[in-house]
């Protein structure tokens, strides 16, 4: 089969695209608007781009009516965010929380999922998330730059929070206990249990 990513309707594209790089991590973003409202959002377009500095990359696309999505409005007037980790246990509120709801109301409260203070920026952060990077903004850039249909927001980490129960006997977390989510394609999700090493080449 070829794919002429040339010729396909952008639904397509997408639908190709998430249904093959798999599984992706899944960023747990909250923000907080102007106005002091919490947010939370999933994202699956979510990466690391850089140890150093410590950076994190995300994705948000537009709304279907076209409107900014909440966390992008809320990163880009406060340069603020927290990037949460989800673990299965927190598979159902992850989902709970891609709801399209007004500006203004949030998440944490509408789906009720707990939230603690962050340290080094205002947004809260997801209570009993394995890991949570509290970060500022380093970079929003509209992509592509001639017509622009997402914006990719580059987060700088200040600060980890680590779950000591993800944490092996030296201190480094342990993959089987770190049991976090990835996003495969349409509504599939795999968790990183299945796990195996290998040593690298000389
Ligand atoms: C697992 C999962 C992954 C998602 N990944 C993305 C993504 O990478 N980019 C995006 O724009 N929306 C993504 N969404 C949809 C957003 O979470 C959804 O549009 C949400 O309502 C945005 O919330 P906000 O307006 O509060 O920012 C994803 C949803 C789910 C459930």
């Amino acid at each position: 089969m070829l794919l002429d990513f040339t010729s396909l309707t952008p639904l397509d594209a997408y639908r190709w695209l998430a249904s093959t790089v798999t599984p992706r991590p899944i960023a747990w973003v909250s923000s907080l608007s102007l106005e002091g409202v919490s947010n939370l959002a999933p994202f699956s377009f979510f990466q690391v781009i850089s140890d150093e500095p410590p950076t994190l990359m995300i994705n948000v696309g537009s709304r279907d009516d076209g409107s900014l999505k909440d966390t992008l409005r809320n990163v880009q007037a406060t340069g603020e965010l927290v990037i949460q980790l989800v673990s299965f246990a927190q598979a159902e509120a992850m989902n709970a929380s891609a709801a399209v709801l007004p500006h203004g109301v949030s998440e944490f409260e509408q789906c009720g999922i707990p939230s603690q203070p962050s340290l080094k920026v205002k947004p809260p952060r997801v209570l009993g998330a394995p890991v949570a990077f509290e970060c500022r903004v380093a970079q929003v850039q509209p992509y592509p730059a001639q017509a622009p249909n997402c914006h990719l927001i580059f987060a700088e980490v200040l600060l980890a929070h680590v779950d000591d129960a993800v944490l092996n006997d030296k201190g480094r977390i342990d993959p089987h206990k770190l049991d976090v989510l990835g996003r495969l394609g349409g509504m599939a999700y795999s968790r990183t249990s299945n796990i195996f090493e290998m040593q690298r080449p000389g």
